[in-house]
């Protein structure tokens, strides 16, 4: 059978996007074939280049842009970890689009050139791609932004030469060189045009990708294809095929569910469709649980956060992921879902053993509801980690109580990086339960927690220093929501030795 009437008799169809505005059409890729690979490979566009492949680096940072009504909105992603099939009916840019029709240099680039913001050039294209986004938001209207935010828009970004003053200096200066425009409102109207009526099969080499647009078509889908890999932000996944060569079989991706791509504020609970990034996810939680905040910012990259998803993070079931013990410790339930209807069950109940969970084969991660905090509740996560950006906890911690008085009447505390699964540290908060919430207290549940677990000792920390660094957490929960004289609240601390 030819590739053609492979295609015709699968009912397959073409790939289609925006590549710095040429319209594309793809039919000869494999469903898992990365963007970066394409572009290099295939379209010859080299100037995105390969670092890592697995999202650490942002040598491969890109932008794409998706219609959402009459915007276009624009995100930097990692080329390296995202699949050809997701680009249908969005727009990508990279950095040969950013040339000026005079063959001049963007004001990105020119303020690179001119702060010596680059020596060996091979991280270049990946920087002048996240700063091209924040280059953009300035010029639409957003706040000048200060050194410090242009860090953050960096933090997944890696410079092995220049030390990034001379980058950051050059963030700073990009804005005052004279603007170059950028017609979102054109691009959205083209791919409103190119918007397809019905759900993208995509078939190569035996492999499909399927791309529902409803939840009944994504559990027919499921319940058809229980082995199917189900995809959403591939920041997982894409590393599965580049790392470990994993064959993928057929895939299910979700992100063109617009029902999953909800957040629903409700009167006792947020909603969170499994198909919202990150980016949103916590931008929408941090008004509930401003204790997230800096956790966020630490966690993985902007690029990462902008593709992954938080459903994705908790589907995942990862004992190290830094969402996990902060959701389990506030009561949020998981709503799973196949051809039959949905279940709810409470987050913790999800983990059984390590990447196994009490999901059947058919179901799906429809969504998470996240209860709002009490007034009487105290709550912090807290994140140990070896780097400040970008980087896996060693320990992760999220405690949770309210108070009648001074008296603990509910607790719920839930470590990450400490057993297979993320898990609630059931002596530790008998020890707390019912007791005034003081020094002696608090004493009495570091001890206790040395039942609760039994870490491992890995690359990123000995077992000795996970379970002292957890029952120091208990501590420093304890001193910033002491009754009396609280400390000021922080989330995130680095260590240099384990
Ligand atoms: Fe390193 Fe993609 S190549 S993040
Ligand atoms: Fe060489 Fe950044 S300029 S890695």
């Amino acid at each position: 059978m030819t590739r053609d009437t492979e295609h015709a008799a699968a009912g397959s169809r073409s790939i289609r996007f925006l590549l710095n505005g040429e319209l594309i059409t793809v039919d000869d890729v494999e469903p898992t074939q990365s963007v970066l690979q394409y572009l290099r490979e295939t379209m010859h566009l080299t100037g995105t280049k390969e670092g890592c492949a697995e999202g650490d680096c942002g040598a491969c940072t890109v932008v794409v842009g998706e219609a959402d009504g009459d915007r276009l909105e624009t995100m930097a992603v990692n080329a390296c970890i995202r699949f050809v099939p997701t680009l249908d009916g969005k727009a990508l840019f990279t950095v040969e689009g950013l040339r000026q029709g005079d063959g001049s240099l963007h004001p990105v680039q020119q303020a690179l050139v001119d702060h010596h913001g680059s020596q060996c050039g091979f991280c270049t294209p990946g920087f002048v791609m996240s700063l091209w986004s924040q280059y953009l938001a300035y010029r639409e209207g957003a706040n000048r932004p200060t050194r410090a935010q242009l860090g953050n828009g960096l933090s997944g970004n890696l410079c092995r030469c220049t030390g990034y003053r001379p980058i950051l200096d050059a963030a700073e200066a990009m804005f005052d060189l004279p603007g170059v425009g950028f017609d979102r409102q054109a691009i959205a109207e083209r791919l409103r045009a190119l918007r397809r009526s019905d759900s993208l099969v995509y078939t190569h080499g035996g492999a499909r990708f399927f791309a529902p647009r409803t939840v009944n078509e994504l559990a027919g889908l499921r319940a058809a294809h229980p082995n199917a890999t189900i995809l959403a932000g591939c920041t997982d996944i894409g590393v599965w095929v580049n790392k470990q060569f994993r064959d993928l079989g057929d895939i299910i991706y979700i992100g063109e569910i617009s029902e999953l791509r909800n957040i629903d504020q409700g009167e006792e609970s947020v909603r969170v469709g499994s198909a919202v990034s990150l980016t949103d996810a916590y931008e929408a939680l941090v008004v509930h649980y401003p204790e997230v905040t800096q956790m966020w910012e630490r966690f993985a990259s902007v690029p990462i956060r902008n593709a992954g998803t938080l459903c994705g993070n908790v589907a995942n079931g990862s004992p190290i992921g830094d969402s996990t013990p902060w959701l389990i410790a506030v009561g949020t339930r998981v709503v799973l879902r196949n051809a039959g209807g949905s279940r709810v069950i409470p987050m913790e109940d999800l983990y059984v053993d390590y990447m196994k969970k009490s999901m059947m084969a058919d179901e799906i991660v429809e969504a998470i509801e996240i209860p709002l905090p009490k007034s009487d509740q105290r709550f912090r996560t807290y994140k140990l980690s070896k780097r400040y950006d970008s980087d896996i906890s060693a320990v992760c911690a999220a405690f949770s109580i309210r108070l009648q008085g001074t008296r603990i009447v509910d607790c719920r505390i839930v470590f990450g990086g400490m057993a297979a699964i993320p898990k609630r540290a059931e002596n530790c908060e008998a020890a707390l339960l019912q007791r005034e919430w003081s020094e002696s207290t608090v004493r009495d549940a570091t001890e206790a927690l040395v039942a609760d677990y039994s870490p491992v000792s890995d690359m990123r920390a000995s077992a000795a220093y996970r379970l002292q660094a957890a029952q120091n957490l208990v501590y420093r929960f304890y001193l910033e929501t002491r009754p009396d004289n609280p400390l000021p609240a922080t989330s995130v601390s680095v260590f240099t030795t384990a």
